[in-house]
């Protein structure tokens, strides 16, 4: 049961709140590199409730910081990108990507007045082709060390979209695997699949048993169904603090990933997918199939998008959403050729979580058994931000961003009779090793 002060303090994420203030201590990815050109526009976005600028400077450098002149509160984003700095429309006072005025054309230069003026500049750092944003106080950590984070720059995909609705729902929906057999394969023919499918033991066994623990990066599970024959059909799936998820949707030995849910304010949230371009993908892989190659509906992996605009909430849109309930196909789900009559498998989930509306009523939910993993790691991010209000304790990944390199997700049929966190183990020990083992995409 989460309290209604409870869903707050976990929703709320502006300056000054617990979560806020948390979130604030890691590296955010913010946009993609390419969105940047040297001396071009700057772009408007927002993270944390804040509304911010981004701009690529004449050497190439991102600047980011609080869209508002410090003179008088012009935004910069109608200023001129140009000459290593953007210039102020309004009086045309520059500033380069640290925030430094760097010229004061509007007043005398005897009155030195440029050096006693900054713009409200966050640290910025490209790596995988996304900018990332610091906007704590202290010292930066270094960047998170998932696994995904140790293939070059030119080897990592990067996907983003913006979904309608708090980032802890958008999470909750990530850990929430139960849902997979209905929401995602309720229509699956399990008796017209074949073994190899990842489908398939996921729509043979609707109803997956778990275990849940924490973990030193946050949270994990791992649901489990027998596979037959003393086997096991593992799911083993991640939550990473603050925003962070890894979702079973490949083969665990070859698919290393790492999923954002950025808060862009407590409404809406930016998903960051970082994938690895020579594994199998969830966005590259054909639709799964039944046993005579007919792709099982409603589970494509595109997703249209409209064109990005330049407004605060301009980008990396679907072009299904809420104004047109998302595609929804009545005819489809009627006919059962789609149980939700939505086409796509990252649509499905984006018009559930967006459909609760942009912050859920917490006291009105009533989480069962099989949300167990929702339930721990909102009281694992309740610790979190308690422990850092009370006493300043730093949460998992600021001292120690190597913590994030034990994590992966995915899933595997194993023999393997230990306990599940042994298993797991053993399982990663032998998956951070070249393997021949080939990955498919189920999610
Ligand atoms: S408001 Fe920006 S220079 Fe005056
Ligand atoms: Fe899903």
């Amino acid at each position: 049961m989460t309290t209604a002060a409870e869903g707050a303090e976990l929703t709320q994420t502006g300056p000054g709140t617990p979560m806020g203030c948390l979130m604030r201590l890691y590296w955010m990815p913010a946009l993609k590199s390419s969105e940047l050109e040297r001396d071009g526009p700057p772009v408007r976005f927002m993270l944390l409730g804040e509304k911010l600028i981004a701009f690529r400077d004449t050497g190439g450098k991102v600047g980011v910081m609080d869209h508002r002149c410090p003179h008088r509160g012009a935004s910069l984003f109608l200023g001129r990108n140009e000459e290593g700095g953007i210039r102020c429309l309004y009086h045309g006072w520059k500033f380069d990507t640290s925030g430094r005025c760097i010229d004061m054309p509007s007043v005398p230069a005897h009155q030195d007045f440029k050096h006693k003026v900054c713009a409200r500049a966050y640290q910025a750092v490209e790596r995988a082709g996304v900018v990332w944003v610091y906007m704590g106080a202290r010292e930066a950590p270094p960047l998170p060390a998932f696994q995904i984070l140790d293939a070059p720059d030119d080897e990592i995909n990067v996907g983003m979209i913006q979904r309608d609705c708090n980032y802890l729902q958008a999470i909750e929906g990530e850990i929430d695997t139960a849902h997979f057999g209905y929401l995602h394969g309720g229509h699956a023919d399990a008796s017209r699949l074949d073994e190899s499918e990842p489908f398939y033991f996921t729509v043979t066994n609707r109803a997956p048993e778990f275990h849940v623990a924490d973990a030193p990066w946050g949270t994990q599970y791992a649901g489990f169904r027998s596979a037959g024959q003393g086997r096991t059909y593992w799911r083993f799936a991640n939550f990473l603090l603050p925003f962070w998820t890894q979702a079973p949707n490949g083969e665990f030995d070859s698919h290393a990933h790492a999923r954002g849910w950025v808060p862009i304010d407590d409404n809406n949230c930016m998903y960051v997918f970082l994938w690895w371009k020579r594994a199998n993908s969830a966005m590259s892989l054909p639709q799964p199939a039944y046993k005579d190659g007919t792709p099982i509906g409603g589970t494509s992996r595109g997703n249209r998008l409209l064109p990005n605009t330049t407004g605060w909430m301009g980008r990396w849109r679907m072009a299904d959403n809420a104004a047109n309930d998302w595609g929804l196909d009545r005819e489809a789900q009627r006919t059962n050729r789609i149980y939700s009559g939505i086409d796509g498998i990252h649509l499905q989930d984006q018009a559930i979580t967006e459909s609760m509306g942009s912050i859920v009523d917490h006291t009105f939910e009533h989480l069962g058994p099989s949300d167990q993993m929702i339930t721990r790691t909102r009281r694992r991010l309740l610790r979190a931000s308690r422990a850092l209000r009370e006493d300043g304790t730093l949460p998992p990944g600021i001292e120690d961003a190597s913590l994030y390199h034990g994590a992966r997700s995915g899933y595997f049929v194993s023999d393997d009779q230990r306990a599940w966190q042994e298993v797991y183990k053993h399982r990663l020990d032998a998956a951070l090793h070249p393997s021949a083992v080939p990955a498919r995409a189920a999610e």
